[in-house]
C-alpha cells in the first residue's frame, strides 16, 4: 500500500518549491520507511532547486533528517518500528574496492532506496538519495541510524550532513588532536562544527575567521578562543600573530572559496594540515607555487561529509550531545513549517541564520 504523504518539492529549475501530495511506497527489501519529524534546510537543497546539481527535477528536497521507523522491508532485521534514527547519505556497500581495504567513508557504491517515491505518477529524485521534507520518506536500511531517542529530532537530524561534516572535518579529517591550534575559515553552520570539533578534541587555541561580526559572535559561543574580522584584517597574519608567529596546525576551509583556501594555506604551519570542507563552483581555481606547496610539507586533505561512518559517529556524538558536551542545540536557528522552506532559503543566503529546521 503507498502512502499519500504532504512534501516540499522542486519542480522546475529556479521555481519556487511547493508543497504537494506524493506517493511513498511501502519499504521493499533492504528499504525502511522512517516518519520524519525534524529536517534541517541545507544550501544543497537550494543547489538542487538552481539546478546547480542535475537536471532530474522534480526533485523531493530535504536532507538533514531525524524520525521513527514505521515499517520495515521484508529481509531488514536491523531496524524495526519505533527506533528513533537520524538519516544520513553514505550508507556503505562494503564490497566496492575502498570498503574493502578498510575504509568504508570513502564508500563508492552507498545504497539509497530502489523503489521511487512519486509525484503525479513521475519518479521523485530524493536529495541526497534522501527526501526528508516529507512526512514519510522511503530509505535504504543503511541510511537510517539508530541512536538514543532520548535527543531532540530537530537537533539530532543535523547531523544528517552539514553539522557532520564541520564536526568531522576537524576530529576526523583534520584530525584535530590535544593542545593543537586550529583555524577555522568561515564560521556558518559547517565552520561552526568545525570548531565545536575542534574544542571535543582537545584543541588549545580555536581561531574563527569571517567577515561578519555577528557570525563571529556565533563563533565564540561554539568554543571560539579568539576570532578575525578578515574584512578589516589579513587573516593570514592575524592567525600567524595569535600562534607564537608560525601558523595553526590545521586549517579548515569552510566556505568554499579560492582565496579563503589560499589564506588557509598559508597561515598553516609548516608540516601543519589544510582541510577543504567548503564546496567550490566547478569554475573555481587554486594558483599555489609548486615550490610552496612542496616546501611548506604536510598534508591538503578534501573532506566530504567530513569522513564520517554515520554507524559509528553519529550514536557516539549524539551520546557527547545528551552528556551536554556538544550543543546541537544552537545550531538551530529557527524551526519552521513546510510553507515556509522557499523563505527558508532566502534567510540562509542572507546569511541570517545557521539552521532552519522544518519540525513536523
Ligand atoms: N564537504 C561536505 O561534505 C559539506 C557538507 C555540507 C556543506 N558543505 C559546504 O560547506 C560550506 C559552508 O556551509 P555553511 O552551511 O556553513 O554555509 P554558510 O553560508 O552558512 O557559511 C559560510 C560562512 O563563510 C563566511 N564567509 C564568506 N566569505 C568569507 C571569506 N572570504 N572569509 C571568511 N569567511 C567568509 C560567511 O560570512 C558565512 O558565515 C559550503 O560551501 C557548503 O556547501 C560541505
Ligand atoms: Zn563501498
Ligand atoms: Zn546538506
Amino acid at each position: 500500500m503507498a502512502h499519500e504523504v504532504r512534501a516540499v518539492v522542486s519542480e522546475a529549475k529556479g521555481s519556487p518549491v511547493s508543497v504537494e501530495t506524493i506517493s511513498v511506497p511501502d519499504p521493499g527489501p533492504g528499504e525502511v520507511l522512517v516518519a520524519v519529524q525534524a529536517c534541517g534546510v541545507c544550501h544543497t537543497d537550494l543547489h538542487y532547486r538552481e539546478g546547480a546539481i542535475n537536471d532530474e527535477f522534480p526533485f523531493l528536497l530535504g536532507h538533514e533528517a531525524a524520525g521513527v521507523i514505521e515499517s520495515v522491508g521484508p529481509d531488514v532485521t536491523t531496524h524495526a518500528p519505533g527506533d528513533f534514527v537520524v538519516l544520513n547519505w553514505r550508507a556503505v556497500c562494503g564490497t566496492c574496492r575502498s570498503c574493502r581495504r578498510g575504509q568504508p567513508w570513502y564508500c563508492f557504491d552507498t545504497h539509497n532506496a530502489t523503489q521511487a517515491m512519486t509525484l503525479g505518477g513521475s519518479p521523485l529524485s530524493p536529495a541526497l538519495g534522501i527526501g526528508a521534507f516529507a512526512e514519510k520518506t522511503l530509505v535504504a536500511a543503511g541510511q537510517a541510524t539508530k541512536v538514543d531517542a532520548r535527543a531532540r529530532p530537530e537537533a539530532a537530524g543535523l547531523l544528517g550532513c552539514g553539522v557532520m561534516a564541520g564536526l568531522g572535518a576537524a576530529m576526523i579529517t583534520g584530525e584535530v588532536g590535544p593542545g593543537d591550534s586550529v583555524a577555522v575559515f568561515g564560521c556558518g553552520g559547517v565552520g561552526d562544527a568545525a570548531i565545536a570539533g575542534a574544542r571535543l578534541a582537545g584543541a588549545a587555541t580555536v581561531i574563527a575567521v569571517d567577515l561578519d561580526a555577528g557570525k563571529l559572535d556565533l563563533a565564540t559561543g561554539f568554543g571560539a578562543t579568539h576570532t578575525v574580522d578578515a574584512s578589516a584584517v589579513d587573516p593570514v597574519e592575524a592567525i600567524r600573530e595569535l600562534t607564537g608567529g608560525n601558523g595553526a596546525d590545521v586549517c579548515i576551509e569552510a566556505v568554499g572559496h579560492p582565496e579563503v583556501m589560499t589564506q588557509a594555506f598559508y597561515a598553516r604551519d609548516l608540516a601543519g594540515t589544510l582541510v577543504q570542507v567548503g564546496v567550490p563552483a566547478p569554475d573555481m581555481r587554486i594558483d599555489l607555487p609548486m615550490i610552496d606547496f612542496f616546501g611548506r610539507g604536510g598534508r591538503l586533505k578534501p573532506s566530504w561529509y567530513g569522513d564520517c561512518l554515520p554507524s559509528r559517529d553519529f550514536p557516539m556524538l549524539i551520546d557527547l550531545y545528551l552528556q551536554g558536551r556538544l550543543d546541537l542545540d544552537r545550531f538551530v536557528s529557527e524551526t519552521i513549517a513546510f510553507d515556509d522552506v522557499e523563505e527558508a532559503f532566502a534567510r540562509m543566503q542572507r546569511g541570517e541564520v545557521l539552521r532552519s529546521v522544518v519540525v513536523l
